[in-house]
């Protein structure tokens, strides 16, 4: 992140940027999902599920630093919860817990909830033809 960037965004994105947490890949995950968003960046969720609710989480993404406070907080938000309460996540939420992001990358947020979102599918789709999954 530079440094000009660095001093316009809270204490919370730079942890998140310089420290993301639940880096993935996840071996053997329940659900997984990967965009390519407009700007060209490409994001990566990983999720296990176990009673319903995410277990474990992972995300990559070769994006900016904003894209990894963004995935980083995603996997915080969506850890521990239902799998319709991860799938819910939004951006508006990723962005209220980082303590907001300069509007330029506030679609980073965006791309982290779409992606979460679609792994969530993935799983929902696979438990549908694998009965019991859940
Ligand atoms: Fe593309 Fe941040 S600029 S995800």
């Amino acid at each position: 992140m530079q440094e000009r960037e660095a001093s316009l965004v809270s204490h919370i994105v730079l942890d998140h940027a310089y420290n993301p947490r639940n880096l993935g890949p996840l071996e053997a995950a329940d659900g997984h999902a990967r965009i390519t968003g407009p700007c060209g960046d490409t994001m990566e969720f990983w999720l296990t599920v176990r009673n319903g609710r995410v277990d474990q989480i992972a995300f990559t993404t070769d994006g900016c630093g904003s894209s990894l406070a963004c995935g980083s907080m995603a996997t915080c938000l969506a850890q521990g919860r239902s799998v319709a309460d991860a799938s819910a996540v939004t951006q508006a939420d990723i962005l209220r817990a980082l303590g907001g992001l300069p509007e330029a990358t506030e679609h980073c947020a965006l791309l982290a909830s779409n992606v979460l979102r679609a792994a969530c599918e993935d799983y929902h789709s696979k438990s549908i033809t694998e009965p019991g999954k859940e």
